[in-house]
């Protein structure tokens, strides 16, 4: 099972969209959706795609370059400018958080990310305590300008940490030790307290479910608000591919990273870390609100090379969702944002199945799956019970204990979060099924699974 990072279902959001109907329109007044449109919203969240990174790690197929230098204030023009636009498309009057994710971020200058705070607030209310977050890689580089970035506006950091083993940090090709990442969670802790968090990899070369929990609550011990977990994916573009292929690596079978899944959740909630997503564990309530923005269909803009966005572009006279990707490479997208003030490369209507696909497999990401309440935003119509309920694998599902459809929702249980991707081509067939029989799939396309930069995987 991936983390959220990449997987593939882009993140929808929740979207301001100008009803066709009347203001009246009880619907679109209470916030909910006509059919095949999303609900009312006048908020989005932030994406910003910082594309560089100092070198190329081995297992890395992200969207980024190693370039010999960098242009930054070419590209805080052109990113300021593409916010600008999509702002100014998407017509909303507030924003609700800013994620600066990569390649790597930290490399930016922290007037690159001030500039780019300044543009939203300029054309949007930056919402009271709105979370900021960087992505930050743990060299010492990094770790030196950190109180800058704290400047620059940053309020929550997320260290790129991966392991605190040494030898596995050369073989993942990282550019830093065990030491750099405790230098750095200690530096962020005391800059940004409450706000920490963490990626930690397992299913590494020649890592094994005892080395792995050892490592889990050394590091538990230094980091107490966040951690995200992301099992490594061999991806086929790699250099850790190849290096498999030719019989110089070994990574633990499915079996073993599923032990190692296990004995992850079971150790960080022994630690008082409260489980609130596929991969993602929170103390005191210290989530990352941007993620559940996602997992909550949300509406997003996202801008930099290859960014994904999610909303309505209302000021170009629509009222359905769309999902958006910017050109990927940055030089191209830095010449079509010079020239039209964005590079968005594509952009897909979303059909009202696809909006629902999307809330079906975010939502179950989350412990909380998704209340009757979130579902009927989308879908007034049709209940989460009608659409799902009748379905004898549905049934077999519950009967087994993995889902839960209640009176709060629908829900994977404890068991169930680990086999989520399993039980999802099934949902998503009913869905499709139910949906088709009901004759409102709506406009638009049904987006096929996609990958999203900015997003944990596991
Ligand atoms: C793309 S990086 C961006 C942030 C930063 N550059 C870093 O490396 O920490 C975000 C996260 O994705 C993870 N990631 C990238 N490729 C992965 C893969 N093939 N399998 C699992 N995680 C991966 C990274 O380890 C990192 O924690
Ligand atoms: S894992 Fe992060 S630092 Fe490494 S190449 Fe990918 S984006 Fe860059």
């Amino acid at each position: 099972m991936k983390n959220a990072r990449h997987f593939c279902w882009l993140i929808a959001r929740r979207t301001l969209f100008v009803s066709p109907k009347s203001d009246n329109d009880s619907a679109s007044s209470q916030g909910t959706s006509v059919l095949g449109l999303p609900p009312q919203s006048d908020e989005v969240s932030l994406y910003v795609h910082w594309p560089y990174c100092l070198r190329r790690c081995s297992y890395c197929n992200f969207n980024k370059y190693i370039p010999r230098s960098v242009n930054h204030s070419a590209m805080t023009e052109c990113l300021q400018k593409e916010t600008e636009t999509l702002l100014k498309l998407s017509q909303v009057s507030r924003v609700t958080s800013v994620f600066f994710g990569g390649g790597t971020p930290s490399l930016a200058q922290p007037a690159t990310i001030a500039a780019v705070l300044e543009t939203v607030s300029q054309h949007a209310q930056l919402t009271e305590g709105a979370e900021v977050t960087l992505e930050v890689n743990p060299t010492p580089a990094g770790m030196s300008k950190l109180k800058d970035f704290i400047q620059a506006g940053i309020n929550r950091l997320s260290i790129g940490v991966q392991s605190l083993n040494n030898e596995d940090l050369k073989v993942l090709g990282r550019d830093h030790s065990s030491q750099h990442a405790l230098h750095t969670i200690s530096e962020a802790r005391r800059l940004c307290p409450g706000r920490v968090s963490v990626d930690v990899m397992f299913g590494r070369p020649g890592q094994s479910v005892a080395s792995w929990e050892t490592e889990l609550e050394e590091l538990l011990a230094v980091c107490d608000d966040h951690v995200s977990l992301y099992q490594l994916t061999v991806e086929r573009s790699t250099q850790l591919f190849k290096q498999i292929q030719r019989g110089e690596l070994t990574v633990p079978g499915e079996d073993i990273t599923a032990v190692m899944y296990r004995t992850a959740r079971e150790v960080l909630e022994k630690q008082g870390f409260r489980q609130y997503e596929v991969s993602n564990f929170a103390k005191d309530g210290a989530v990352c609100e941007h993620n559940v923005g996602y997992w909550r269909a949300q509406q997003y803009i996202g801008v930099g090379p290859g960014a994904h966005g999610r909303f309505v572009p209302v000021s170009a006279g629509s009222v359905q969702r769309e999902a958006r990707t910017q050109t990927m490479a940055p030089d191209m997208w830095m010449s079509e944002v010079q020239k039209s003030g964005h590079a968005t490369r594509r952009q897909i209507p979303l059909s009202h199945l696809a909006l629902l696909e999307e809330v079906l497999v975010m939502g179950l990401r989350m412990t909380d799956g998704i209340t009757h309440q979130h579902w009927k935003m989308f879908s007034p119509s049709d209940d989460l019970h009608g659409v799902l309920g009748q379905c004898g694998v549905v049934q077999e599902l519950k009967r087994r204990g993995l889902l839960i459809l209640d009176d709060r929702g629908l829900r994977c249980s404890w068991e169930g979060l680990a086999l989520l991707d399993g039980m999802l081509p099934t949902l998503l067939l009913q869905l499709g099924t139910y949906v088709h029989s009901q004759g409102h799939q709506g406009n638009g396309e049904s987006t096929a699974p996609c990958h999203r930069e900015g997003q944990q995987r596991r």
